[in-house]
């Protein structure tokens, strides 16, 4: 199996009318936890590590970026590796020689000109590096601890007709988009505004990537899926996972000080919950491996 370009992932999915499951990662262990979960439901599986991730771990994205790839390298299931929610142009390019199949650039803050111009300038070096490349339009809130977008604010959905025009002009493999879900969310009470996500999917040629899905119940994001969706970027859900089982474990071993047996207790808890979120994607989440590179 191993390591696969995500673009691929994504082609898969789409093409059998499903999505592939993205979760961000933090430590070694998430990356152990989300490919052990993919296995166990046989399901290829993408592997992202976001820019907060990197300023997490000191600025550094080689560390993390070299031990996803080699667990990546050593799955039962094609795993792709994403450079996800990317603002800083430093950053992106260092994604090529990191070994990452794919990046997104996240220029959704800016007006529409200038998200327009960043993501343009970001596909062109992408595309001359061989990776895939997701952007954004319309904001997703709730980013980096920010409080939520009202809903019904400009700019917190995203137009189809702009959609339309911007991943035609841009040049983008792929395009997330605001439809509901809120990043962050540690209940799954979202919603998805499911008539805009149809008129997106009729509107715009390139697959549709939703983000902030730990907030949405399982019901939301198979209809999501079901709706045209073809990639599923979670994070929050595997830290609160993780976090539980470790407070749970303390909690009873007030004694514990190896590091090993409360990581261990996080670390399970995480595998169920991807395993859990990818058979939430519904029926058409992709279960054959494509090729291997
Ligand atoms: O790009 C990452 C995702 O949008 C994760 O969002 O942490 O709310 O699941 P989440
Ligand atoms: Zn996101």
């Amino acid at each position: 199996m191993s390591l696969v370009p995500t673009g691929t992932l994504v082609a898969g999915a789409a093409a059998g009318g499903g999505a592939i499951a993205a979760f961000n990662i933090i430590t070694l262990e998430h990356a152990e936890a989300v490919i052990a979960g993919a296995e166990s439901v046989g399901s290829p599986v993408v592997l992202q590590i976001s820019e907060n991730a990197v300023k997490y771990r000191q600025g550094r994205l080689l560390p993390l970026a070299a031990a996803a790839a080699a667990a990546a390298a050593e799955a039962a299931v094609p795993v792709g590796l994403h450079l996800d929610h990317v603002k800083s142009p430093a950053l992106l390019r260092q994604a090529a020689a990191a070994g990452f199949g794919s990046v997104m650039i996240d220029a959704s803050h800016l007006p529409y000109a200038e998200n327009l111009a960043a993501t343009r300038d970001a596909a062109e070096w992408a595309h001359a590096h061989g990776l895939w490349i997701e952007a954004e339009l319309g904001e997703v809130g709730g980013k980096g601890g920010a409080a939520p977008l009202d809903a019904h604010a400009p700019g917190a959905r995203t137009d189809p007709e702009e959609a339309r025009a911007f991943t035609a002009a841009s040049g983008v493999d792929a395009l997330a988009v605001a439809i509901g879900s809120v990043h962050a969310m540690t209940t799954r009470t979202g919603a998805v505004d499911h008539a805009l996500l149809a008129r997106l999917s009729a509107a715009v040629d390139v697959p549709l990537v939703l983000h902030g899905s730990s907030g949405l119940p399982d019901a939301e994001l198979a209809a999501a899926v079901a709706g045209g969706i073809a990639k599923v970027n979670i994070g929050t859900a595997l830290n609160v996972a993780m976090t539980d089982a470790i407070r749970a474990h303390l909690d009873a071993h007030p004694g514990a000080v190896d590091s090993r047996t409360y990581l261990s207790a996080g670390r399970a808890a995480m595998v169920r919950a991807a395993a859990d979120l990818i058979t939430a994607l519904g029926a058409g989440r992709p279960a054959v491996a494509p090729a291997a590179v």
